[in-house]
């Protein structure tokens, strides 16, 4: 088990376009993914990107089968591992919600995403994914994601007002978390 170092906002890693997977079902990939999942839990993250650890390859992993503790009030999304994406919005309807990063720590912003998205890619194993999804699940999809083309979602905010630290925001959330 090993908990890898969260890179911040402001460390060019974070600024790349990944590259695709190229070879599935490996000793590396799943020891990574391992890895991943640990550090991602050790923080209680929704999601995480492997750039966020400075591995520049296109996997993200989201979800766990529990509520999590930072979002304690989005419905839980299933594990999952998702590599080499495409997401395609399934109309033009944008949602507005509250996003926080790791990478972007005791901070949370309203963001705007596509409401409805389908997302294809492969699991670990080179199995194919292809699901439709709205509400929390598109979003944490769709923020994962962006950290595959450098994308940080303060870089999505439309009005900053709507920014700021999670314990001025949202006093009493998770007190024990740093982000
Ligand atoms: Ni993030």
């Amino acid at each position: 088990m090993t908990i890898h170092t969260i890179l911040k906002m402001g460390d060019p890693r974070l600024l790349r376009v990944a590259p695709p997977v190229l070879a599935f079902d490996t000793d590396s990939l799943h020891l990574l993914i391992s890895d991943m999942f640990d550090t991602m839990h050790s923080v209680n993250g929704a999601g995480l990107a492997a750039p966020q650890i400075g591995i520049d390859m296109q996997l993200v992993i989201f979800g766990t089968d529990e509520v999590n503790p930072r979002y304690p009030d989005s419905p839980p999304i299933a594990r999952t591992v998702l590599l080499n994406p495409v997401i395609t919005p399934l109309s033009d309807a944008l949602e507005d919600g509250w996003e926080g990063c790791l990478s972007v720590p005791g901070l949370r912003g309203v963001v705007p995403r596509f409401a409805r998205v389908r997302y294809t890619g492969f699991d670990q194993y080179g199995d194919a994914i292809d699901r439709t999804v709205d509400g929390f699940h598109a979003r944490v999809v769709q923020h994962e994601c962006d950290h595959l083309v450098g994308k940080l979602y303060p870089m999505r905010i439309k009005d900053f007002t709507q920014f700021g630290f999670t314990e001025v925001l949202f006093p009493g959330l998770d007190a024990g978390d740093d982000d």
